[in-house]
Protein backbone atom coordinates (compact mmCIF):
# COMPACT_ATOMS: atom_id res chain seq x y z
CA UNK A 1 0.00 0.00 0.00
CA UNK A 2 1.37 3.36 -1.03
CA UNK A 3 1.53 5.92 2.20
CA UNK A 4 -0.38 8.78 2.42
CA UNK A 5 1.56 11.39 3.05
CA UNK A 6 4.34 12.52 0.47
CA UNK A 7 7.56 10.24 1.10
CA UNK A 8 10.41 12.77 2.11
CA UNK A 9 13.54 10.60 -0.13
CA UNK A 10 16.99 11.58 -0.01
CA UNK A 11 19.19 10.38 -2.72
CA UNK A 12 22.78 9.75 -2.26
CA UNK A 13 24.08 9.56 -6.32
CA UNK A 14 26.90 11.34 -7.89
CA UNK A 15 25.07 10.74 -11.29
CA UNK A 16 22.24 12.93 -12.66
CA UNK A 17 21.23 10.62 -15.11
CA UNK A 18 20.43 7.50 -12.70
CA UNK A 19 18.64 10.29 -10.34
CA UNK A 20 16.47 10.81 -13.03
CA UNK A 21 15.59 7.57 -13.82
CA UNK A 22 15.06 6.63 -9.68
CA UNK A 23 12.44 9.95 -10.66
CA UNK A 24 10.67 8.78 -13.46
CA UNK A 25 10.06 4.90 -11.60
CA UNK A 26 8.65 6.68 -8.82
CA UNK A 27 6.53 8.86 -10.81
CA UNK A 28 5.15 5.73 -12.84
CA UNK A 29 4.61 4.20 -9.45
CA UNK A 30 2.27 6.64 -8.58
CA UNK A 31 4.48 7.69 -5.48
CA UNK A 32 3.53 11.43 -3.88
CA UNK A 33 7.25 12.05 -2.97
CA UNK A 34 9.61 15.28 -2.43
CA UNK A 35 13.50 13.91 -3.46
CA UNK A 36 16.69 15.94 -2.57
CA UNK A 37 19.72 14.57 -4.51
CA UNK A 38 23.53 15.01 -2.32
CA UNK A 39 26.79 14.15 -3.45
CA UNK A 40 29.37 14.67 -0.69
CA UNK A 41 29.69 12.76 2.69
CA UNK A 42 29.15 16.51 4.42
CA UNK A 43 25.98 17.11 2.23
CA UNK A 44 24.60 13.81 3.07
CA UNK A 45 24.92 14.11 6.85
CA UNK A 46 24.03 17.49 7.20
CA UNK A 47 20.18 16.24 5.33
CA UNK A 48 20.24 12.88 6.82
CA UNK A 49 20.21 14.42 10.33
CA UNK A 50 17.26 15.96 10.02
CA UNK A 51 13.96 14.62 11.00
CA UNK A 52 11.93 14.53 7.93
CA UNK A 53 13.41 11.76 6.19
CA UNK A 54 11.75 8.65 5.39
CA UNK A 55 14.31 6.62 3.02
CA UNK A 56 17.65 7.04 2.03
CA UNK A 57 18.66 5.47 -1.47
CA UNK A 58 22.34 5.57 -1.64
CA UNK A 59 24.45 5.08 -4.80
CA UNK A 60 27.62 2.28 -3.61
CA UNK A 61 30.67 3.74 -4.99
CA UNK A 62 31.47 7.85 -4.67
CA UNK A 63 33.87 9.99 -5.42
CA UNK A 64 36.14 9.87 -2.30
CA UNK A 65 33.60 7.40 0.01
CA UNK A 66 31.24 4.30 0.06
CA UNK A 67 27.25 4.36 0.99
CA UNK A 68 29.02 2.01 3.92
CA UNK A 69 30.93 5.39 4.93
CA UNK A 70 27.87 7.46 4.55
CA UNK A 71 25.55 4.59 6.46
CA UNK A 72 28.23 5.01 9.54
CA UNK A 73 28.19 9.00 9.39
CA UNK A 74 24.23 8.90 10.50
CA UNK A 75 24.02 9.08 14.38
CA UNK A 76 24.53 5.68 15.93
CA UNK A 77 21.86 6.37 18.98
CA UNK A 78 19.41 8.64 16.51
CA UNK A 79 16.46 6.79 14.66
CA UNK A 80 18.13 6.19 11.44
CA UNK A 81 15.90 6.60 8.22
CA UNK A 82 15.58 3.12 6.07
CA UNK A 83 18.63 3.05 4.05
CA UNK A 84 18.51 1.44 0.49
CA UNK A 85 21.96 0.49 -1.42
CA UNK A 86 20.29 1.35 -4.99
CA UNK A 87 24.00 0.90 -6.86
CA UNK A 88 25.43 -1.04 -10.14
CA UNK A 89 27.08 -4.51 -9.49
CA UNK A 90 28.94 -4.44 -6.24
CA UNK A 91 29.58 -7.82 -5.68
CA UNK A 92 27.52 -9.84 -3.21
CA UNK A 93 29.75 -10.28 -0.89
CA UNK A 94 30.05 -6.16 -0.31
CA UNK A 95 26.29 -6.28 -0.40
CA UNK A 96 26.21 -8.92 2.25
CA UNK A 97 28.81 -6.84 4.57
CA UNK A 98 26.71 -4.03 4.13
CA UNK A 99 23.44 -5.27 4.99
CA UNK A 100 24.85 -6.88 8.13
CA UNK A 101 26.34 -3.69 9.11
CA UNK A 102 22.70 -2.35 9.19
CA UNK A 103 22.02 -1.20 6.09
CA UNK A 104 17.93 -1.86 5.10
CA UNK A 105 18.21 -3.21 1.62
CA UNK A 106 19.97 -3.56 -1.96
CA UNK A 107 18.44 -3.09 -5.33
CA UNK A 108 20.77 -3.23 -8.85
CA UNK A 109 20.21 -0.36 -10.68
CA UNK A 110 19.03 -2.54 -13.48
CA UNK A 111 16.01 -3.60 -11.51
CA UNK A 112 14.70 -0.38 -10.74
CA UNK A 113 11.12 -2.41 -11.57
CA UNK A 114 11.44 -3.45 -7.84
CA UNK A 115 11.96 -0.30 -6.04
CA UNK A 116 8.38 0.64 -4.93
CA UNK A 117 8.08 -2.69 -3.47
CA UNK A 118 12.48 -2.24 -1.57
CA UNK A 119 10.91 0.96 -0.54
CA UNK A 120 7.74 0.21 1.05
CA UNK A 121 9.36 -3.32 2.70
CA UNK A 122 11.87 -0.66 4.12
CA UNK A 123 9.95 1.48 5.58
CA UNK A 124 7.51 -0.89 7.23
CA UNK A 125 9.95 -3.28 8.43
CA UNK A 126 11.60 0.14 9.97
CA UNK A 127 8.17 1.04 11.06
CA UNK A 128 7.60 -2.62 12.79
CA UNK A 129 10.97 -2.55 14.59
CA UNK A 130 9.97 0.97 15.93
CA UNK A 131 6.90 0.36 17.10
CA UNK A 132 8.56 -3.04 19.03
CA UNK A 133 11.46 -1.15 20.16
CA UNK A 134 9.08 1.86 21.65
CA UNK A 135 6.58 -1.36 23.18
CA UNK A 136 9.97 -2.85 24.93
CA UNK A 137 11.06 0.65 26.53
CA UNK A 138 7.34 1.32 27.49
CA UNK A 139 7.36 -2.17 28.81
CA UNK A 140 10.86 -1.96 30.40
CA UNK A 141 9.71 1.64 32.09
CA UNK A 142 6.14 -0.16 33.62
CA UNK A 143 8.39 -3.49 35.24
CA UNK A 144 10.28 -0.74 36.86
CA UNK A 145 7.86 1.27 38.14
CA UNK A 146 5.88 -1.71 39.25
CA UNK A 147 9.10 -3.09 40.94
CA UNK A 148 9.40 0.32 42.72
CA UNK A 149 5.51 0.28 43.34
CA UNK A 150 6.20 -3.07 44.87
CA UNK A 151 9.24 -1.86 46.81
CA UNK A 152 7.61 0.82 48.37
CA UNK A 153 4.07 -0.96 49.26
CA UNK A 154 6.26 -3.54 51.12
CA UNK A 155 7.88 -0.71 53.21
CA UNK A 156 5.00 0.64 53.76
CA UNK A 157 3.41 -2.72 54.89
CA UNK A 158 6.31 -3.71 57.00
CA UNK A 159 6.49 0.27 59.03
CA UNK A 160 2.34 -0.66 59.39
CA UNK A 161 3.12 -3.86 60.62
CA UNK A 162 5.62 -2.64 63.27
CA UNK A 163 3.45 0.38 64.53
CA UNK A 164 0.85 -2.10 65.28
CA UNK A 165 2.99 -4.55 67.00
CA UNK A 166 4.04 -1.41 68.91
CA UNK A 167 0.27 -0.67 69.53
CA UNK A 168 -0.35 -4.29 70.37
CA UNK A 169 2.69 -4.62 72.88
CA UNK A 170 1.99 -0.77 74.79
CA UNK A 171 -2.08 -0.92 74.94
CA UNK A 172 -3.08 -4.72 75.09
CA UNK A 173 0.15 -6.28 76.28
CA UNK A 174 0.46 -3.44 78.79
CA UNK A 175 -3.21 -3.70 80.06
CA UNK A 176 -2.96 -7.50 80.30
CA UNK A 177 0.10 -7.64 82.41
CA UNK A 178 -1.37 -4.87 85.11
CA UNK A 179 -4.58 -7.09 85.29
CA UNK A 180 -2.96 -10.12 86.04
CA UNK A 181 -0.97 -7.97 88.82
CA UNK A 182 -4.21 -7.13 90.04
CA UNK A 183 -5.46 -10.89 90.00
CA UNK A 184 -2.97 -11.84 91.76
CA UNK A 185 -3.41 -8.98 93.98
CA UNK A 186 -7.29 -10.20 94.69
CA UNK A 187 -6.47 -13.87 95.12
CA UNK A 188 -4.00 -13.16 97.69
CA UNK A 189 -6.14 -11.13 99.88
CA UNK A 190 -9.86 -13.29 99.08
CA UNK A 191 -10.58 -15.88 101.50
CA UNK A 192 -13.34 -17.23 99.64
CA UNK A 193 -12.08 -21.00 97.77
CA UNK A 194 -15.21 -19.61 95.36
CA UNK A 195 -13.02 -16.25 94.56
CA UNK A 196 -9.49 -18.02 94.03
CA UNK A 197 -11.30 -20.53 91.58
CA UNK A 198 -12.42 -17.79 89.94
CA UNK A 199 -9.16 -15.64 89.52
CA UNK A 200 -6.84 -18.77 88.45
CA UNK A 201 -9.56 -19.35 85.68
CA UNK A 202 -9.44 -15.57 85.10
CA UNK A 203 -5.47 -15.75 85.28
CA UNK A 204 -5.13 -18.73 82.66
CA UNK A 205 -7.46 -16.82 80.38
CA UNK A 206 -5.05 -13.60 80.57
CA UNK A 207 -1.63 -15.89 80.18
CA UNK A 208 -3.59 -17.54 77.63
CA UNK A 209 -4.08 -13.76 75.82
CA UNK A 210 -0.69 -12.68 76.47
CA UNK A 211 0.51 -15.64 74.73
CA UNK A 212 -1.57 -14.62 71.89
CA UNK A 213 -1.11 -11.46 71.38
CA UNK A 214 3.27 -12.08 72.05
CA UNK A 215 2.34 -14.42 68.65
CA UNK A 216 0.84 -11.87 66.81
CA UNK A 217 3.00 -9.18 67.27
CA UNK A 218 5.90 -11.81 66.14
CA UNK A 219 3.99 -12.17 62.99
CA UNK A 220 3.56 -8.54 62.71
CA UNK A 221 7.22 -7.26 63.09
CA UNK A 222 9.48 -10.04 63.36
CA UNK A 223 11.74 -8.78 66.63
CA UNK A 224 13.47 -11.93 66.52
CA UNK A 225 15.25 -11.10 63.68
CA UNK A 226 17.02 -8.53 66.01
CA UNK A 227 18.83 -12.31 67.54
CA UNK A 228 20.27 -12.53 63.40
CA UNK A 229 18.51 -13.84 60.33
CA UNK A 230 20.09 -17.52 61.50
CA UNK A 231 17.93 -17.38 64.89
CA UNK A 232 14.79 -16.02 63.47
CA UNK A 233 14.69 -19.11 60.99
CA UNK A 234 15.70 -21.36 63.59
CA UNK A 235 12.03 -19.97 65.28
CA UNK A 236 10.02 -20.09 62.30
CA UNK A 237 10.99 -23.63 62.00
CA UNK A 238 10.54 -25.18 65.51
CA UNK A 239 7.34 -23.11 65.83
CA UNK A 240 6.34 -24.83 62.10
CA UNK A 241 7.42 -28.15 63.54
CA UNK A 242 5.38 -27.82 66.87
CA UNK A 243 2.65 -26.72 64.96
CA UNK A 244 2.20 -29.12 61.81
CA UNK A 245 4.18 -32.48 63.74
CA UNK A 246 6.14 -32.14 59.87
CA UNK A 247 9.98 -32.63 60.61
CA UNK A 248 12.01 -29.62 60.02
CA UNK A 249 16.20 -29.57 59.75
CA UNK A 250 17.65 -25.99 59.32
CA UNK A 251 21.15 -26.32 58.39
CA UNK A 252 23.58 -23.20 57.48
CA UNK A 253 27.13 -22.76 56.83
CA UNK A 254 27.20 -19.93 59.56
CA UNK A 255 24.81 -18.55 62.94
CA UNK A 256 26.15 -15.62 62.40
CA UNK A 257 24.20 -14.71 58.58
CA UNK A 258 23.92 -10.42 59.22
CA UNK A 259 23.28 -9.50 55.35
CA UNK A 260 21.53 -5.72 55.39
CA UNK A 261 17.93 -5.35 57.13
CA UNK A 262 16.03 -5.66 54.01
CA UNK A 263 17.91 -9.14 52.73
CA UNK A 264 17.25 -10.40 56.44
CA UNK A 265 13.66 -8.70 56.27
CA UNK A 266 12.73 -10.78 52.59
CA UNK A 267 14.83 -13.98 53.51
CA UNK A 268 12.45 -14.21 56.67
CA UNK A 269 8.97 -13.27 55.03
CA UNK A 270 10.24 -15.83 51.87
CA UNK A 271 10.54 -18.97 54.96
CA UNK A 272 7.62 -17.64 56.32
CA UNK A 273 5.48 -17.64 53.71
CA UNK A 274 7.01 -20.84 51.78
CA UNK A 275 6.57 -22.87 55.64
CA UNK A 276 2.82 -21.38 55.18
CA UNK A 277 2.47 -22.83 51.80
CA UNK A 278 4.33 -26.60 53.03
CA UNK A 279 1.52 -26.19 55.40
CA UNK A 280 -1.65 -25.39 54.05
CA UNK A 281 -0.83 -27.94 50.10
CA UNK A 282 2.68 -29.86 50.22
CA UNK A 283 1.02 -33.18 52.80
CA UNK A 284 4.96 -33.77 53.29
CA UNK A 285 6.87 -35.05 55.80
CA UNK A 286 9.72 -33.03 56.07
CA UNK A 287 11.34 -30.12 55.07
CA UNK A 288 14.80 -28.93 54.75
CA UNK A 289 16.16 -25.39 54.92
CA UNK A 290 19.43 -24.14 53.92
CA UNK A 291 20.60 -21.29 54.35
CA UNK A 292 24.27 -19.59 53.33
CA UNK A 293 26.16 -16.66 52.69
CA UNK A 294 29.34 -18.09 51.11
CA UNK A 295 30.94 -16.06 48.06
CA UNK A 296 29.19 -12.91 48.32
CA UNK A 297 25.78 -14.53 47.89
CA UNK A 298 22.89 -15.10 49.88
CA UNK A 299 21.10 -18.31 49.40
CA UNK A 300 17.96 -19.60 51.28
CA UNK A 301 16.21 -23.16 49.96
CA UNK A 302 13.31 -24.12 51.25
CA UNK A 303 12.50 -27.42 50.38
CA UNK A 304 9.85 -30.31 51.18
CA UNK A 305 9.24 -33.73 50.15
CA UNK A 306 5.33 -33.33 49.43
CA UNK A 307 2.96 -33.63 46.43
CA UNK A 308 4.32 -30.72 44.43
CA UNK A 309 3.05 -27.87 42.50
CA UNK A 310 1.31 -28.39 38.85
CA UNK A 311 1.86 -25.65 36.48
CA UNK A 312 -2.36 -25.00 37.40
CA UNK A 313 -1.69 -24.54 40.61
CA UNK A 314 1.11 -22.05 39.59
CA UNK A 315 -0.80 -20.07 37.51
CA UNK A 316 -3.68 -19.96 39.89
CA UNK A 317 -5.29 -16.41 39.64
CA UNK A 318 -5.70 -15.66 43.12
CA UNK A 319 -2.31 -16.28 44.31
CA UNK A 320 -0.17 -14.00 45.51
CA UNK A 321 2.17 -15.61 48.01
CA UNK A 322 4.79 -16.98 45.05
CA UNK A 323 4.19 -13.80 43.01
CA UNK A 324 5.11 -11.46 45.62
CA UNK A 325 7.93 -13.23 46.64
CA UNK A 326 9.06 -13.07 43.31
CA UNK A 327 8.66 -8.70 43.21
CA UNK A 328 10.06 -9.05 46.87
CA UNK A 329 13.63 -10.26 45.54
CA UNK A 330 13.60 -8.34 43.03
CA UNK A 331 13.58 -4.96 45.27
CA UNK A 332 16.69 -6.05 46.85
CA UNK A 333 18.13 -6.96 43.49
CA UNK A 334 17.97 -10.89 43.58
CA UNK A 335 15.76 -13.55 42.47
CA UNK A 336 13.58 -16.30 43.11
CA UNK A 337 12.96 -19.82 41.96
CA UNK A 338 10.50 -22.63 42.31
CA UNK A 339 11.40 -25.79 41.35
CA UNK A 340 9.00 -28.76 41.83
CA UNK A 341 8.77 -32.71 40.86
CA UNK A 342 4.92 -33.84 40.94
CA UNK A 343 5.26 -36.37 43.60
CA UNK A 344 8.50 -35.68 45.09
CA UNK A 345 8.16 -32.13 46.47
CA UNK A 346 8.80 -28.27 45.70
CA UNK A 347 11.90 -26.53 46.37
CA UNK A 348 11.51 -22.40 46.46
CA UNK A 349 15.23 -20.71 46.32
CA UNK A 350 15.73 -17.09 46.99
CA UNK A 351 19.45 -15.87 46.06
CA UNK A 352 21.02 -12.27 46.72
CA UNK A 353 23.87 -10.54 45.34
CA UNK A 354 24.64 -9.27 49.04
CA UNK A 355 26.64 -6.53 47.19
CA UNK A 356 23.74 -5.91 44.88
CA UNK A 357 21.17 -5.66 48.22
CA UNK A 358 23.81 -3.48 49.97
CA UNK A 359 23.25 -0.89 47.02
CA UNK A 360 19.60 -1.13 46.82
CA UNK A 361 19.39 -0.50 50.65
CA UNK A 362 21.81 2.88 50.02
CA UNK A 363 19.94 4.12 47.12
CA UNK A 364 16.45 3.52 49.12
CA UNK A 365 17.99 5.38 51.91
CA UNK A 366 18.99 8.38 49.80
CA UNK A 367 15.09 8.75 47.58
N1 LIG B 1 5.00 -26.44 48.87
C1 LIG B 1 3.94 -26.61 48.07
N2 LIG B 1 3.48 -27.87 47.80
C2 LIG B 1 2.42 -28.05 46.99
N3 LIG B 1 1.73 -27.06 46.39
C3 LIG B 1 2.12 -25.80 46.63
C4 LIG B 1 3.23 -25.49 47.48
N4 LIG B 1 3.41 -24.14 47.48
C5 LIG B 1 2.45 -23.66 46.71
N5 LIG B 1 1.67 -24.62 46.18
C6 LIG B 1 0.57 -24.46 45.20
O1 LIG B 1 0.84 -23.26 44.47
C7 LIG B 1 -0.24 -22.36 44.57
C8 LIG B 1 0.26 -20.94 44.60
O2 LIG B 1 0.89 -20.65 45.85
P1 LIG B 1 0.87 -19.16 46.39
O3 LIG B 1 1.59 -19.12 47.67
O4 LIG B 1 1.35 -18.27 45.29
O5 LIG B 1 -0.67 -18.82 46.57
P2 LIG B 1 -1.70 -19.30 47.71
O6 LIG B 1 -0.94 -19.91 48.87
O7 LIG B 1 -2.73 -20.15 47.04
O8 LIG B 1 -2.39 -17.94 48.12
P3 LIG B 1 -1.74 -16.77 48.99
O9 LIG B 1 -0.29 -17.11 49.24
O10 LIG B 1 -1.90 -15.56 48.11
O11 LIG B 1 -2.52 -16.72 50.22
C9 LIG B 1 -0.99 -22.79 45.81
O12 LIG B 1 -2.35 -22.45 45.75
C10 LIG B 1 -0.79 -24.30 45.83
O13 LIG B 1 -1.73 -24.93 44.99
MG1 LIG C 1 0.71 -18.90 49.71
Amino acid sequence: MLPTAPLNILHLEDSTQDHQLVCRTLDKAGFSYSIARVETLSAFSVLAASDAIDVILADYRLPGFTAVDAWQALPIDGDRPPFILLSGAIGETAAVAAIQTGISDYLHKDDLSQLERVILRSINVHRTRHAKEKADRDLALSEKRLSELTGHLQTAIERERAAIAREIHDDIGGSLAAAKLDLAWISRHASDPGVHAHTKAAAEMLQHALGASQRIMMNLRPSILDQGLFAAVQWLASNFEKRTGIKTVLRSNSEDLCPEKSVQLTAYRTAQEALTNVSKYAQCSLVHIEISDAEGFLTMEISDNGVGITRQEMQKPNAFGIRGLHERAKTIGGWLDVSTISGAGTSVTLSVPLAAAKRASLEAQFQ
